[in-house]
């Protein structure tokens, strides 16, 4: 199947004699794919009970005479002003009580039974009307599920996450209790009526509740998408059904959400003042290819240029777009789209780039855009993403709910320390798969474990921990159960034998030597029973060891650390880069037998005995 091409395109914006250029425009520019309806609930449904899908129809036809398929959003992001003043108890509340309004967009609650019926009733309508037009080639869920207002802590939240509670302690109020060991504090419930959401307090809150309200939160947005999806398939609609990700985001568990959905489709916007954001970007791709191995996901939306939302926004260099546009085609997708097709004369997304910019077409913008257009028609069939990486990192989002708490021996950012040991493997271009704690890990010759302190089920790792393969697990990794409870016998319980070590105490730090690398904020304090010291700390308390495969590190590493570990790693399990000897900053992802070269950097280097172009690239085979 060739690559998808185009974007989000509101066409509610504009007048219908703009539609027809828009049509022209796109064909001119290669676009095979346009995203419609993601913020029309306002045209589509003037009123409760009123529909006008006259000017929907009109633009579906258009574009499907223009050989433009459709992406057809259920269009519930953004409800109409008419529903907020109506049912005022769709909105939603923050922790300390305060209201979100009205006025921009996204203001609804997950739990909300008015939203939920309204959106139901606006998906099936849309559906019914569209699901045999031949320009509908894939169904759109809501758009960026929880971006904007993903913790609820209203009453009408309240109600929902008690129902929430009480099926997972199957109603039994004494099991939540020990699971969230209440009788801290004085925190004993006798009712599941008395539990609130975790609402601005005194002092911290229960970590326990903490971490159920996280999982609560997910659910109810993941439970959206569910009644979508249900709807959809009730009406009788065949097409695949996507609802477009933000990376490694942190109030949605993609790996559970992933089952739910034929396409993952993914959102990212890098920032291109940063020169390290393309192993950002890196990371998410292949956190998306990770989550449904073996079938091609979606850059459903990227900037074509700028964007408009941070302080400064940063263009992207000459080239750039089109590299990082390749960079996730390598990685596995099979569509790469922006937001969005025309920009915007009005509102708050008016100095966003777009496909065709405000002074249109003689811009470099559109140039890029009809050039890489141009170019992904040429690539034809690609094969198959999957099975590429022979290293698995773990991510996983309860436990990220788990470690993003107050209270902690040290704080840090989870999310930002799987990135970089994804990144001190990208720098040396070794293809990572991003998987759960559960494995499967049979395919892989190295698991690495940032941080993994929430373990639920640890067999599935420990059998690999045990299997002689190349293991490593870093600081704050097996320290408590799925419900936040330390172990008894100390910490890593399940771990420890495997390794050889135990971890008798956790140390905040501001900076620590170890060998001859740096770690910060966190280290340990180890008894070593039965593995190698491959390094100590200045103290001489060991800090990186071995037991057979298995490697354990007792503190945060910086990046040259990070670096050090996975060079000894890879050498251990023998793992080969995609490519070795590139230049710096030049990528290689593989892709089945597809190898993508990518010079992330401005000026040329020399690469196979040719010229790469600055953010030039190259697709040969491995
Ligand atoms: C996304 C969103 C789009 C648009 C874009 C701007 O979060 O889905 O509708 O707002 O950001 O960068």
């Amino acid at each position: 199947m060739a690559i998808w091409y185009g974007g989000d395109y509101n066409p509610e914006q504009w007048p219908e004699d703009v539609w027809a250029e828009d049509v022209r425009l796109m064909r001119q520019a290669g676009v095979t794919m346009a995203t419609v309806g993601v913020f029309s609930w306002a045209r589509i449904q003037p009123a409760e009970g009123r529909y006008d899908y006259g000017w929907l129809d009109r633009i579906i036809d258009r574009l499907h005479e223009g050989g433009i398929a459709v992406d057809l959003a259920t269009g519930t992001a953004s409800p109409p002003p008419w529903a907020a003043q109506k049912y005022p108890r769709m909105l939603t509340e923050t922790r300390e009580g305060a209201t979100r309004w009205p006025g921009g967009r996204q203001h609804y609650a997950a739990t909300s039974p008015d939203y939920r019926r309204l959106a139901a009733e606006l998906t099936r309508a849309t559906v019914e009307r569209y699901r045999d037009h031949p320009a509908v080639v894939l169904w759109h869920l809501n758009n960026e599920l929880g971006c904007h207002a993903a913790l609820d802590y209203s009453d009408q939240a309240a109600d929902a996450f008690r129902v929430w509670l009480s099926a997972r302690y199957a109603d039994d109020i004494d099991a939540l209790n020990d699971a969230w060991g209440t009788w801290f504090w004085s925190q004993r419930y006798t009712s599941f009526e008395q539990i609130l959401p975790p609402r601005l307090a005194p002092a911290s809150v229960n970590p326990g509740g903490l971490l159920d309200f996280r999982r609560f939160s997910s659910d109810a947005l993941l439970d959206l998408a569910r009644m979508e999806k249900a709807i959809i398939r009730e009406a009788g609609a065949t097409q695949p059904i996507t609802t477009n990700f933000m990376g490694a985001f942190p109030h949605a568990d993609y790996r559970a959400w992933a089952a739910e959905l034929d396409v993952i489709s993914d959102d990212n916007y890098f920032d291109p003042r940063d020169p390290e954001s393309f192993r950002g970007a890196a990371f998410s791709r292949d956190l998306m290819r990770s989550l449904k191995p073996g079938t091609p996901w979606l850059l459903m939306e990227q900037a074509p240029n700028a964007v408009n939302w941070r302080p400064n926004n940063a263009p992207k260099a000459p080239g750039q777009m089109a590299a990082l546009s390749m960079q996730a085609v390598g990685r596995g997708a099979d569509g790469v789209l922006f937001f969005q097709w025309r920009q915007a004369a009005a509102g708050s997304e008016k100095f966003h780039s777009a496909m065709l910019p405000h002074a249109g077409t003689g811009t470099r913008t559109f140039r890029e855009i009809e050039k890489l257009g141009a170019e992904l028609a040429e690539l034809g069939d690609l094969p198959a993403p999957g099975g590429e990486a022979r290293v698995a990192v773990i991510f996983d989002w309860e436990n990220w709910w788990a470690i993003d708490q107050p209270d902690h021996p040290a704080r840090f950012d989870y999310a930002a320390e799987v990135q970089g040991w994804h990144a001190a493997f990208h720098r040396r271009n070794i293809q990572v798969d991003l998987v759960g704690p559960q494995g499967p890990f049979d395919s892989y010759d190295l698991v690495v474990a940032p941080s993994l302190y929430l373990i639920r089920d640890a067999g599935p790792l420990r059998a690999y921990a045990e299997s002689g393969r190349t293991f490593l697990a870093t600081a704050f990794t097996d320290a408590v159960d799925e419900y936040d409870r330390l172990l008894p016998g100390g910490f890593t319980t399940r771990l420890g034998g495997a390794l050889g070590v135990a971890v008798l105490e956790y140390e905040g730090i501001d900076e620590v030597t170890w060998g001859d690398q740096r770690g910060s904020t966190l280290r340990e304090v180890l008894r070593v029973d039965d593995a190698e010291v491959l390094a100590t700390f200045a103290d001489g308390e060991a800090a990186f060891t071995r037991r057979g495969g298995a490697h354990y590190l007792a503190v945060l590493a910086d990046d040259a650390g990070k670096a050090a570990v996975v060079a000894t790693l890879a050498g251990h399990a023998g793992v080969e880069p995609v490519r070795a000897g590139l230049p710096d900053r030049v990528e290689a992802c593989a892709r089945g037998d597809m190898v993508t070269l990518i010079n992330h950097n401005a000026t040329a280097v020399e690469v196979d005995g040719g010229t790469l172009p600055g953010y030039g690239y190259k697709i040969t085979k491995r």
